[in-house]
C-alpha cells in the first residue's frame, strides 16, 4: 500500500503577504504568476499562511471571517484559480486554520461586546467579572476589559479574543469552516495554536506566570494540551477523511518533551505534528541528534508523522541564527538580544546551507520557509516605526518581534524592491521595507549562479524525489566523533554534516551526491553537509 503523500513532502510555506505582489503587498495573483518559481523548486505542496478577512493586528492570525478571501489579497475566485493552477503544475495547496482565538472584529465579538453580561452572545467566548494571572504569549496580561468592566481572555493580541470551545456554535463554526476549504480543493490544514483551544475548568492561576512567547511552557498548564482536544481531532479527522486523496492535518505545538507531543500522533486524529525544536538549537552536533532521535522515535513508535522545520514566520532566520554567537540560541531570550549582536552572515549562510540539506535527508516530510531557499538573512534594521508585530509594543519593545523574516521577498534588480514591486507609494517602499543589498540575493541573480542557495535547494530536492531512500522511512546512526552527525539509510544513501571548527575524513563512499559547500579532496570542510551514496 503506498503511503500517504504528506508523510514524505516537501511543503513550502507561503506569506502571501511578503511572496509576490501586487502592490506593497502580495496577493493571491502574485503567488499564481510566481507558481514556476515553486515548480521549478520542486515542492509537493504549498501551506498558506492566513489570507482571510482581518484588520491585521496579528498578520491575520486575528480573522474576522474564516470562509472569505481579505480584499487586499483578491477574491475567492483568485483562490480558485490558484489551486487549480497548482494542481496542474503538481502542487497541493494547505491553508491555515485558526481555532483558538479570532478577531475582535469578528461579528460573534462584536455581538457579544453588544450584549450585557451573562448573555449567550458572551458565552462564545471567555467573559469573567475578574481577570487570573495569565499572561499573554506576547507580553502583558492575557485580560483586557469590556466597556461594562468584565474581562475577555486573550492568549495573544487584546484584539485576538479566545473561543470558548465548549460552546457548541464554535464548534459548528470550524466544522464547516473545514468544509468550506475542503470543499474549494484544499490538501489539508495547519492547524495555528492547536494545543491551547480549551482551557481548564475554573482557569485556574498558573503556577509561575511569565512572557514566554511560543516557546514551549515548562509542563502542562491550564491552558494547553486539554484532553478534550483528542476528541476535537477525531472529529476532524473525520470530516477530512470524508473527501478523497488524503487530506491531512499539521497542528503547531510546540513540546519540549515527547511526551507532550505523544497523545496527538498516531491515533485517528492529528495526521501530523511539527517539531520546532531545531530551531533553537545552537549549532552543535550533540544539540541536534538529541532532537532528532528523540522526534524520530517518537514518529516511529507512534506510527505518526513529525515534519521538520528550520524557519518559519515567527522565528528569525536561520542564516542569522547560525551566525551569531551559539551561547545565545539557546537562551529563551535569545529574540529580546537580536537587534545587539552581531552577525556573521557569512558563516549563517555556510551553516544554514548544511542545516538544508541536512533536513531534507531526514526521515519524513520538511517544511521550507520562503526565503529560505534564498539564504535570506533576518532584516535586524527595520525602524521602530514601521515595525508591525503586536509582540514588539506589548513586551515595551524588549522583543524586536517577527518582521525581520516576514520582509516581502527580492524577486530581481539591485535595489529594494526588487521586483516586488512596490505599487503607487515607491517613495514607502514595500509593506515591510527590504533592507539595502539583497541584489545578490534575488530569485534572478541566483537561478543565474549555479553554486547559489537556490541552485542547492533545487538539486537537494530532485534528489530527494529520485532517491529511493529519501523521504519517509528510517535511520541509522553512525558515529564518527562529536563533532559529525552522520547517519545511514538504505538503500544507499550516508549523510555526513560537520558541525566542528575543522575539516574531517569523510567515510568510504562510492560517490559524492551532494554538498552544501565545496569539499576538499577527501575531507569535508567545517559547517558542511554532504550526500554519500
Ligand atoms: C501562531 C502563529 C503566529 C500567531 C499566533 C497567534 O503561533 O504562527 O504567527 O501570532 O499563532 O495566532
Amino acid at each position: 500500500m503506498s503511503r500517504e503523500w504528506w508523510r514524505s513532502a516537501v511543503v513550502y510555506q507561503v506569506y502571501p503577504r511578503s511572496f509576490a505582489g501586487g502592490g506593497r503587498e502580495g496577493t493571491l495573483a502574485g503567488l499564481r504568476a510566481r507558481l514556476g518559481h515553486l515548480a521549478g523548486l520542486g515542492v509537493d505542496a504549498v501551506w498558506l499562511t492566513p489570507f482571510y478577512p482581518s484588520p491585521l493586528a496579528d498578520g491575520g492570525y486575528d480573522v474576522a471571517d474564516h470562509c472569505g478571501v481579505d480584499p487586499r489579497y483578491g477574491t475567492l475566485d483568485d483562490f480558485g484559480a490558484l489551486v487549480a493552477e497548482a494542481g496542474a503544475l503538481g502542487i497541493r495547496v494547505i491553508v491555515d486554520i485558526v481555532p483558538n482565538h479570532c478577531s475582535a472584529e469578528h461579528p460573534w465579538f462584536r455581538q457579544a461586546l453588544a450584549a450585557p453580561p451573562g448573555s449567550p452572545e458572551r458565552e462564545r467566548f471567555v467573559f469573567r467579572d475578574r481577570p487570573n494571572n495569565w499572561i499573554s504569549k506576547f507580553g502583558g496580561p492575557a485580560w483586557s476589559q469590556a466597556p461594562d468592566g468584565q474581562w475577555y481572555l486573550h492568549l495573544f493580541d487584546a484584539a485576538q479574543p479566545d473561543w470558548n470551545w465548549r460552546h457548541p456554535d464554535v464548534v459548528a463554526l470550524f466544522e464547516r469552516t473545514l468544509r468550506f476549504w475542503l470543499d474549494r480543493g484544499v490538501a489539508g490544514f495547519r492547524i495555528d495554536v492547536a494545543n491551547m483551544l480549551f482551557k481548564q475548568e475554573g482557569l485556574p492561576d498558573v503556577a509561575a506566570p511569565g512572557l514566554t512567547p511560543l516557546r514551549p511552557e515548562a509542563g502542562a498548564t491550564p491552558y494547553e494540551n486539554q484532553p478534550e482536544l483528542l476528541e476535537l481531532y477525531r472529529s476532524w479527522r473525520k470530516i477530512l477523511d470524508g473527501y478523497p486523496g488524503d487530506r491531512t492535518t499539521v497542528a503547531e505545538i510546540w513540546f519540549d518533551a515527547a511526551e507532550h507531543a505523544e497523545p496527538y500522533l498516531g491515533g485517528d486524529g492529528l495526521a501530523q505534528l511539527f517539531d520546532f525544536r531545531l530551531m533553537p538549537c545552537p549549532w552543535e552536533a550533540a544539540a541536534f541528534r538529541a532532537v532528532i532521535d528523540d522526534s524520530h522515535r517518537l514518529a516511529r513508535r507512534s506510527g505518526g508523522s513529525i515534519p521538520w522545520v528550520l524557519g518559519n514566520h515567527d522565528v528569525p532566520r536561520m542564516v542569522t541564527r547560525f551566525g551569531i554567537d551559539q551561547d545565545l540560541v539557546r537562551q529563551p531570550t535569545a529574540e529580546v538580544l537580536l537587534g545587539q549582536v552581531e552577525v556573521d552572515v557569512a558563516l549563517g549562510t555556510r551553516r544554514a546551507r548544511a542545516a538544508a540539506l541536512l533536513q531534507l535527508a531526514l526521515p519524513g516530510s520538511a517544511y521550507l520557509y520562503q526565503g529560505d531557499e534564498l539564504g535570506l538573512p533576518e532584516h535586524l534594521a527595520i525602524p521602530a516605526e514601521r515595525r508591525q508585530d503586536p509582540m514588539f509594543e506589548r513586551t515595551g519593545r524588549a522583543f524586536i518581534g517577527r518582521d525581520g523574516c516576514r520582509v516581502p521577498l527580492p524577486w530581481s534588480g539591485e535595489a529594494p524592491p526588487y521586483g516586488f514591486p512596490a505599487g503607487d507609494s515607491p517613495e514607502l517602499g514595500t509593506w515591510l521595507p527590504q533592507p539595502p543589498g539583497w541584489g545578490p540575493l534575488t530569485v534572478a541573480a541566483q537561478e543565474a549562479d549555479p553554486g547559489s542557495t537556490l541552485a542547492l535547494y533545487r538539486r537537494a530536492l530532485a534528489e530527494r524525489r529520485a532517491h529511493p531512500a529519501l523521504g519517509d522511512g528510517d535511520l541509522e546512526w553512525l558515529d564518527l566523533g562529536p563533532d559529525l552527525l552522520a547517519f545511514r539509510r538504505e538503500p544507499g544513501f550516508t549523510l555526513v554534516t560537520n558541525f566542528g571548527p575543522g575539516a574531517a575524513e569523510l567515510p568510504a563512499h562510492e560517490a559524492v551526491l551532494l554538498a552544501s559547500g565545496p569539499l576538499d579532496g577527501s575531507l569535508l570542510p567545517a559547517d558542511t553537509t554532504v550526500w554519500l551514496r
